[in-house]
């Protein structure tokens, strides 16, 4: 009796741990394409012939196969592979040598994973890999040498693992000082100094990276050639210094989103020639001085919804480009008499412009509808569809300009629509 059950149960394990990874083989012009799936649940183990073995193959999908190892030859003899898909798998460990045989590998995604290191020599042969995957591991360091052979790398995400900025050694990069797309965001870099040896960055995302002031590594002298820096999501308070970007002068897009912003210095984006974008969205502006955008002659976009502004002053984008504005989510609540008409007399033409969520005065929203209306002006207008109230007003309907108005309407809309 009890061998039976024995047997039984034996047997059930037997196919749990069989689990499979089933693939689609798909031509693309001589060329083949894999694309596979796990057919169960269960953890499984890449091991050679599912994938390898195969000289056309040249793109490989194993994106959420629930991979938890890989066998050393499981991609032997794929002499034409440039893509492998490995992300959203348990994969904890690589074995040294699994990608010596893939010499043609130009793109490998091993994001989200719970690698927690790489071991030195792994990349030896991968000397056409240009872009690595390395999002959501669980790395803290990386040996110097790591990516030595990696002749063409040019873009590398890091983000999202355990690194800290102090960990990583400037050694790391030696050899590839020009990597041109580098992304750290959701590491600590408040005490990082290892980009100081980068000479032809592009693109650098050090978004949620818990830092407290625009970090100097990523506006130094070398930084020169960057095109886009994202600083979202971090704790930055204050900008003092009105040199903070004046090394950047390539600079086209700017994130700034999402910190704890109350001061600018007015001249921080000057001489900027090239700076197109700026993201202030989600800080805590109150004001804007009036020449802080004047004269970025490529500016286009500009974004600074939820703060806490109270005005938009008439000359603010003057000898600009801007088309698109958005100030919604403020505590805006009038804007100066025929704004729109003053702006275009200056020479702008806006596009798009997004301002709801203020505190408006009925009667100097209504001007500004007519406005943006008789512009043809792109709004957010989501919001007038007549069921949600949009704004205040006393008896008189007349649009008050003076500053005891701000205070008063503020209030109004603060007990009567914003705590709705
Ligand atoms: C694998 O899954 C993807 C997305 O979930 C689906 O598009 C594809 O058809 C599946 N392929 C196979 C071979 O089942
Ligand atoms: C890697 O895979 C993840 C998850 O599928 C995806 O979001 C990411 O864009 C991929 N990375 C690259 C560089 O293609
Ligand atoms: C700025 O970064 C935030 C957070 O990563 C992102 O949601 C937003 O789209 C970015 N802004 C621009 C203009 O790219
Ligand atoms: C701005 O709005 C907030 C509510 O979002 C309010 O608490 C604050 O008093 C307002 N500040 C000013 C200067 O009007
Ligand atoms: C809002 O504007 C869009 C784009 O102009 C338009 O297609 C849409 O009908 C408008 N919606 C309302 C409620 O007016």
């Amino acid at each position: 009796m009890n061998e039976i059950v024995w047997i039984a149960i034996w047997s059930i394990s037997f196919f749990i741990a069989k689990a499979e990874i089933k693939c689609q083989f798909e031509d693309d012009g001589g060329m083949m394409f894999h694309m596979c799936n796990a057919t169960g649940v269960s953890d499984n183990i890449l091991r050679r012939g599912l994938v390898s073995d195969k000289r056309k193959t040249f793109h490989i999908i194993l994106n959420q196969c629930n991979i938890v190892s890989i066998e050393q030859e499981a991609f032997y003899r794929l002499p034409a592979l440039a893509i492998l898909d490995l992300a959203e798998n348990k994969i904890e460990s690589l074995p040294i040598g699994v990608f010596d045989r893939i010499t043609s590998l130009s793109r490998l995604n091993l994001s989200y994973n719970l690698l927690t290191e790489l071991p030195l020599g792994i990349f030896n042969h991968n000397t056409d890999l240009s872009v690595l995957d390395l999002e959501g591991n669980r790395l803290h360091t990386l040996k110097p040498g790591l990516f030595d052979s990696l002749w063409r790398l040019y873009q590398l995400d890091l983000s999202h693992n355990l690194f800290t900025g102090k960990e990583i050694v400037p050694e790391l990069f030696e050899r590839k000082r020009d990597i041109s797309i580098l992304t750290l965001s959701g590491n600590d870099m408040t005490e990082a100094n290892f980009l100081s040896i980068m000479n032809n960055l592009n693109y650098l995302f050090l978004d949620g990276c818990s830092l407290k002031v625009v970090p100097k590594l990523a506006t130094a002298a070398n930084m020169k050639q960057l095109r886009q820096l994202s600083l979202a999501s971090n704790e930055i308070k204050s900008i003092d210094d009105a040199t903070t970007f004046s090394k950047l002068i390539d600079v086209m897009k700017l994130n700034l989103s999402r910190n704890q912003i109350v001061f600018i210095h007015k001249d921080a984006f000057k001489n900027l020639r090239y700076l197109e974008e700026i993201d202030l969205r989600y800080n805590k502006l109150t004001t804007l001085p009036v020449d802080m955008f004047q004269n970025i002659p490529k500016l286009y976009e500009l974004r600074l919804s939820y703060n806490l502004l109270t005005d938009i002053p008439l000359n603010a984008f003057f000898g600009t480009e801007l088309k698109r504005l958005s100030f919604d989510n403020n505590n805006i609540t009038h804007l100066h008499e025929n704004f729109l008409m003053k702006i275009e007399d200056a020479g702008l033409m806006l596009r798009i412009m997004h301002f709801g969520n203020n505190p408006w005065q009925c009667a100097c929203l209504r001007e500004l509808l007519r406005e943006v209306k008789e512009m043809e002006v792109l709004y957010d207008n989501d919001s007038y569809d007549g069921e949600h109230p949009v704004c205040v007003t006393t008896k008189d309907f007349y649009c008050r300009r003076d500053a005891a108005a701000h205070e008063q309407f503020i209030r109004m809309y603060n007990e009567n629509i914003r705590v709705r």
